[in-house]
């Protein structure tokens, strides 16, 4: 297995990324906070099949975490995920310090409309978005890449960064990808390991409900009740239910019916100290 070229400064990455750009080829980023599962490799493999180069970002982002949240918890298993990469052919990991990512005196944040204030996780993570954009828009410039690689799963953040790249001229394509999912239809996830068992074993009744709920919804039944049904059924299996919603899946505005176009489930729901977020299409 060939060793895994690590930047850990932007120099360093942009001499690679130029010299590569300069052999005509294109440069693909997967942007991570590293704790990898098969979900990321999913990513990386999707990264492949659009650009002969594939950089994937490691860096637990501080400034998208809120003071009461689990920055300090967040698992960081770097070696593992080196080889993880290293495994599937990844060119390099760019694994920035805090500092490197924001210098002393670092005092500018991306100011986010659109997808970005919906009342979603936005509601219950004010700052978390700002932050996440912030360090997109970072990575993307610091790179270079061509092309950027996120899952559906973070559906409000892919469609966040998509605006940004977009809005900004970033010129970068924003690429989605798929929610892996456990066999029993968990969403992957790097906090599903901070689950209990009897937790994990409960985990996967969310993603049967939304199943429950989009079938609901396909066959016309009304959507207030269809989705007041599963909250309910949320709530009653034993999770403290942050909001579950049928949403536009392009603009995540409210809707009322199939006939507004789209529709999006989106929920998050905590069970035990572990927050829980995911999404299916109707
Ligand atoms: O989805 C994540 O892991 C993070 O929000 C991201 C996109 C790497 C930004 O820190």
């Amino acid at each position: 297995m060939a060793a895994i070229t690590i930047f850990e400064t932007v120099a360093s990455m942009r001499q690679a990324v130029d010299a590569w750009h300069a052999a005509g080829e294109k440069v693909a980023l997967v942007p991570t906070m590293g704790a990898l599962h098969e979900g990321h490799i999913a990513l990386v493999t999707e990264a492949q099949h659009h650009a002969k180069r594939v950089i994937v970002s490691i860096f637990v982002n501080p400034t998208q975490f809120a003071p009461h949240e689990d920055f300090k918890k967040y698992p960081r298993t770097f070696d593992d995920d080196c080889a993880k990469l290293a495994a599937v052919g990844t060119d390099a990991v760019f694994f920035p310090s805090v500092e490197e990512m924001y210098p002393a005196g670092f005092a500018t944040r991306v100011l986010l409309l659109g997808p970005a204030a919906v009342g979603l996780e936005d509601r219950f993570r004010p700052t978390h978005f700002e932050g996440v954009a912030t360090v997109c828009c970072k990575l993307f410039t610091q790179s270079r890449a061509d092309y950027a690689v996120f899952g559906e799963k973070d559906y409000q953040q892919l469609k966040v960064v998509t605006r940004m790249a977009a809005d900004l001229d970033l010129g970068i394509k924003v690429v989605p990808l798929a929610t892996l999912r456990e066999a029993d239809g968990l969403a992957m996830s790097s906090r599903n390991r901070y689950l209990s068992a009897e937790h994990r074993a409960l985990a996967p009744t969310l993603h049967h409900i939304m199943q429950g709920l989009a079938a609901r919804i396909r066959n016309r039944d009304e959507l207030y009740k269809a989705v007041a049904d599963a909250q309910n059924a949320i709530i009653t299996a034993g999770f403290e239910l942050d909001y579950l919603e049928a949403r536009h899946a392009e603009t995540l505005g409210q809707v009322t019916s199939l006939a507004d176009g789209p529709i999006r489930l989106l929920l998050a729901a905590r069970i035990g100290s572990t927050r829980l977020i995911d999404n299916i299409a109707v």
